[in-house]
């Protein structure tokens, strides 16, 4: 269901909140891991903190209220915020009163929430992603003397519209247009934390987009776990089309996408309104055999995969291309690796994300036999590296003596002379001096020299 804050009780538990912090000087740290959507949440997160009565805390040290916003992708990422969240332990030793909470994906698994109310007393609460306009709520019912707090279960999957970031930085945005995954793939934990997929209502995300870009925005990346799977009134691919209608110079983004629902409608959209809908494409391969593509349940074989791969490139000029790989998926064989290579270097990605396969708790693949060894991943995984970085490079190379218009992202002062880092409509980094232009400021260059993942140019 779509509900608005003001069906359940949001602003109330947030005054109370704030009226309970009231000349308290309270401040508040918000610690990210993981993707896109996490950081969208994080600011959703800050601006809640804010409106609650905390001031922004630089370091955990300094902070009334500790928030992790976890992931769960991959275990490394999970030991990461355990290890974090372990430092925090004699911090609330020393401030009985501090209150330390667990969100994102980690706080949805069973498993790990258990753990954390067993072992990690000083914990005050976890809060699932779909959960997170509870969090006034929560910490009032803690400010209030009540028990902590692990609400695993009370996910019922409604959006909540109504609670606007806190966003950072005033010329580029995330934008959620849609949550959870309905996909399984047989990996992946995405599903089990944050649900099924549903989608905002279109005229909400287009009221978004048109005050962002009326405040000056300049980049607006749409974030969904599965962005072409966006149902509500109008495709994903009519909703890119009305979000390039609003007028103004800036540039659209999306991600991720699922190779399986890349239609063709969504294709002419992006050719036709291209610049201003980033001619870039992240499509994750996952696999070139199509035997893992399989076990992985992907829903699509290499063939298909390359056709779409294909598609863009021939009708969206100038397009790039990136992707995501696992290797030693269980059961992947020295044969179903190569085929992996073999799908990269034809379709040329710009950049690849490479992941070691990490079994997660609650997923098929992670009870399937024929696990790969720890050494075998890491020599596939390094093979491939060494293979995409010449790929990348090559890639990199034939942008030089090009003229890009770019739009800068951050500047920095090194030897007198002012440099800033900038990024192409197709998402390649780019470095240069130049006085006088500013972050969020269009501008073009002439490329002068290529590394495999950014390039250097002068200003014209
Ligand atoms: N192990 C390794 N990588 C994974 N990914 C998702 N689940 C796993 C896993 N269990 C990768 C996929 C996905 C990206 C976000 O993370 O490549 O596209
Ligand atoms: Fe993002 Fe997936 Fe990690 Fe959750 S588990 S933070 S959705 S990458």
């Amino acid at each position: 269901m779509i509900l608005h804050t003001h069906d359940i009780d949001y602003e109330k538990y947030l005054k109370e909140v704030r009226d309970l912090n009231l000349g308290k000087n309270k401040k508040a740290y918000v610690f990210t891991f993981g993707c896109q959507q996490n950081e969208a949440d994080s600011e959703k997160i800050r601006a809640m903190a804010r409106d609650m009565g905390y001031a922004r805390a630089e370091c955990a040290e300094d902070a009334d209220l500790i928030i992790l916003n976890t992931c769960a992708i991959r275990e490394h990422a999970e030991m990461k915020a355990l290890s974090m969240l372990g430092r925090f332990k004699s911090l609330r030793r020393e401030n009985p009163e501090l209150i330390i909470g667990v969100c994102g994906c980690m706080a949805a698994e069973k498993h790990i929430s258990d753990m954390l109310k067993t072992d990690f007393h000083y914990v005050s609460f976890t809060l699932a992603p779909n959960m997170l306009h509870e969090l006034p709520r929560v910490i009032h019912g803690l400010m209030e003397g009540g028990r902590r707090r692990f609400t695993l279960d009370e996910d019922k999957g409604d959006i909540v519209e109504g609670i606007s970031p806190l966003r950072t930085e005033g010329h580029r945005a995330w934008v959620s247009i849609m949550y959870g995954c309905n996909n399984f793939c047989s990996y992946c934990i995405v599903p089990y934390v944050r649900g099924r997929e549903r989608s905002r209502d279109s005229s909400a995300v287009i009221e978004e987009c048109r005050g962002l870009v009326a405040d000056g925005c300049r980049e607006i990346t749409l974030l969904g776990q599965n962005v072409n799977s966006y149902r509500s009134d109008i495709s994903f691919a009519e909703l890119l089309r009305k979000i390039a209608e609003i007028e103004g110079d800036f540039l659209i983004r999306f991600m991720t996408s699922h190779p399986k629902d890349v239609s063709d409608e969504l294709i002419a959209v992006m050719s036709e309104c291209s610049p201003k809908v980033a001619p870039y494409f992240h499509l994750p391969l996952q696999s070139g055999s199509d035997r893992i593509l399989e076990k992985m349940n992907r829903k699509y074989d290499k063939e298909r995969f390359l056709s779409v791969a294909r598609e863009l490139k021939s009708r969206v000029p100038g397009i790039a291309l990136s992707t995501d790989v696992i290797v030693g998926f269980p059961t992947e064989g020295e044969e179903d690796f190569l085929d992996t290579l073999a799908v990269l270097s034809e379709v040329r990605f710009d950049m690849v994300y490479a992941f070691i396969y990490s079994p997660r708790v609650g997923t098929p693949a992670a009870k399937m036999d024929g696990q790969i060894e720890k050494s075998v991943k890491e020599e596939r995984l390094g093979r491939l590296l060494a293979m995409q970085d010449e790929i990348s490079r090559e890639e990199s190379e034939k942008y030089v003596g090009t003229v890009q218009r770019v739009l800068v992202e951050s500047t920095s002062k090194r030897r007198e002379l002012n440099t800033l880092t900038a990024r192409t409509a197709s998402n390649k980094l780019v470095h240069f001096t130049a006085d006088g232009v500013s972050v969020g400021d269009f501008t073009e260059v002439k490329i002068t020299n290529a590394a495999a993942y950014d390039l250097t140019a002068e200003i014209i």
